[in-house]
């Protein structure tokens, strides 16, 4: 199959044309002050505002007859039924597989099931004080070791939806080390008790150099106090992979292994037991309600027609800002503290997805395609990064999301009226920045220092309350976003060999010997060496305080 180009697509010139001479946010408004009814979306889950977005009706009708063009409804078809979707590696991508419920699974999947049901049988040994460390204690801390899609959305969750933990869940203590320079095992190992701390090695490959050097760190800490190999492996690491033999060989018993499939990428893998970390932060019935939001947005997304689907329309959106507004920057700006890591899990499952240049056939494509995609909880970046939004000479994109509910649950706490307060100030900043960044304004117009622009194109993403369910359907509306424009861009959402070669290199870095001369190595780097080996032969160890 010819992937088709964007650009050749029989509607591209028409909005290339709509894009010329567009009017200014605050006349699209004014020559249609009901404008926002007509372009808001409403699911059984949470809304969608575009009104704040630079289009209009004539060009929301383009853009879904670009979604026909590009043949998306057939892609969407092959990426549900399991087909090779992921043609640089020959596989399909079935991560919507992962949250069906059990009694809907098809028997060809049945392993999916099984491999849940032997995850929360471990978590609820843990949480039940039933498994326990070499010495005989229970479990109280859990350190989730991975990078990437092995870290990102299972931190992502876990933070996000602590306050809903199940009392059991309450007893342990779950944290998250990636960063291959140790520095988050430094932190840890300081004050964890070796006789209760569990980890958690996850890795589809179990090659990934960042993990696998926390593992050994990990290894040796508990090493020291149980030179009982085996009883340490069995007591103190679960391994969650693609690969079994590969955790077998690292020593973990069968019994604590966990496994997931080729056909589940990286990043799209908190559905499966990559979610273990989730499932013991918060307990089992809450990771099943955070599949069972993500089916339901599954569901949204296969029934509804283009302008009326979140998940299309923000896809369509994105490639209206990129490729036609030439706004190659996107901010995303949760209004919820809850959400703090959001906006990174974001930027892997969106630029490590569509951040490519051919397309599936290995053709260059003559357009632009994922956008530089950062942000951070809005309140926050008010005091941060919206200087630049407000006054700046960047056009950027933003998605606000907000939860209309918070601490409803929390009635009775001391504070519920103080927190309240708080919330209500934090609704009416979203409304407030949005409102500014579409508009603009004019604090005093014979002050060029106090004047603002505006033009500024955002989304609003309103939910009901932010949970288990909730967050669910948010993630995978983004992941079915990501799918849409990688099929209007022509390119493979679900491969990464652009961050192989960095791997390559840095492994034959780490042998060289700078002393010499290496045709293969630059001038930089070889003085960047010799420098770092100066800095620590002048530096004795006796020396750090
Ligand atoms: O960044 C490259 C990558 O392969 C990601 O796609 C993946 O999520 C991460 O590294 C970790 O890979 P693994 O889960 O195999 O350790």
């Amino acid at each position: 199959m010819v992937t088709k180009l964007l650009t050749h697509q029989p509607v591209f010139k028409q909005l290339q044309s709509l894009a010329t001479g567009l009017p200014h946010i605050k006349d699209l408004f004014r020559s249609d002050p009901d404008r926002a009814e007509s372009m808001w979306v409403e699911s059984d889950i949470f809304c969608l505002d575009i009104s704040k977005q630079r289009v209009t009706r004539e060009i929301l009708d383009a853009l879904e007859a670009l979604f026909y063009q590009s043949e998306v409804p057939s892609a969407v078809d092959r990426l549900f039924s399991g087909e090779v979707v992921n043609f640089s590696e020959g596989r399909a991508a079935l991560h919507t597989q992962l949250r069906v419920p059990s009694e809907k699974q098809g028997s060809e999947f049945l392993d999916v099931e099984l491999q849940l049901q032997k995850m929360e049988r471990l978590v609820d040994e843990i949480h039940q004080g039933i498994r326990r460390g070499f010495s005989g204690k229970a479990i109280t801390d859990v350190v989730n070791l991975g990078v990437g899609g092995s870290d990102l959305g299972p931190l992502m969750a876990s933070v996000a939806l602590r306050e809903f933990a199940s009392p059991s869940a309450r007893k342990i203590q779950v944290h998250f080390a990636s960063t291959i320079d140790g520095s988050q095992l430094f932190e840890l190992l300081e004050h964890l008790n070796p006789e209760t701390t569990l980890f958690l090695i996850a890795s589809k490959s179990f090659t990934t150099i960042d993990t696998l050097s926390n593992a050994d760190t990990a290894r040796a800490w508990l090493k020291k106090v149980c030179p009982d190999e085996g009883l340490m492996l069995r007591c103190h690491f679960i391994g969650i992979s693609a690969v079994a033999e590969r955790m077998s060989s690292w020593g973990i018993p069968e019994s604590n292994q966990l496994i997931f499939w080729d056909w589940v990428g990286g990043r799209f893998s908190l559905w499966s037991t990559v979610g273990c970390s989730i499932a013991l932060s918060l307990g089992c019935s809450a990771f099943r309600a955070l599949l069972a939001g993500a089916h339901d947005m599954d569901l949204h997304f296969r029934s509804r027609p283009p302008l009326e689907n979140i998940p299309v329309l923000m896809a369509l959106l994105g490639v209206w800002n990129v490729n036609f507004l030439g706004i190659k920057t996107h901010a995303i700006l949760p209004y919820d503290g809850r959400l703090k890591f959001f906006p990174p899990f974001l930027q892997q499952l969106e630029m490590e997805s569509n951040g490519k240049s051919v397309t599936q056939d290995g053709i260059s494509v003559d357009y632009d395609t994922s956008p530089i995609l950062w942000g951070d909880v809005g309140a926050n970046a008010q005091h941060a990064f919206y200087q630049l939004l407000h006054q700046g000479t960047q056009s950027v994109g933003s998605d606000f999301i907000l939860a209309a509910n918070r601490y409803d649950d929390f009635q009775q706490h001391t504070h519920y009226n103080e927190l309240a307060a708080q919330h209500e100030l934090n609704i009416a900043n979203c409304l407030a920045q949005s409102k500014v960044f579409a508009f603009g304004g004019d604090l005093d117009s014979s002050n060029p220092f106090r004047c603002y622009p505006g033009n500024q194109p955002s989304s609003t993403l309103l939910l009901n309350r932010l949970d288990p369910y909730s967050l669910g359907a948010l993630i995978a509306c983004y992941e079915h976003k990501v799918f849409t424009q990688a099929v209007l861009w022509g390119i493979n959402p679900f491969d990464q060999w652009g961050v192989e070669l960095g791997k390559e290199v840095a492994l034959k870095l780490r042998s060289i010997d700078y002393s010499g001369v290496d045709d293969d190595i630059d001038s930089s780097t070889r003085a960047l060496a010799r420098k770092v080996a100066a800095f620590r032969e002048t530096r004795p160890l006796s020396d750090r305080g």
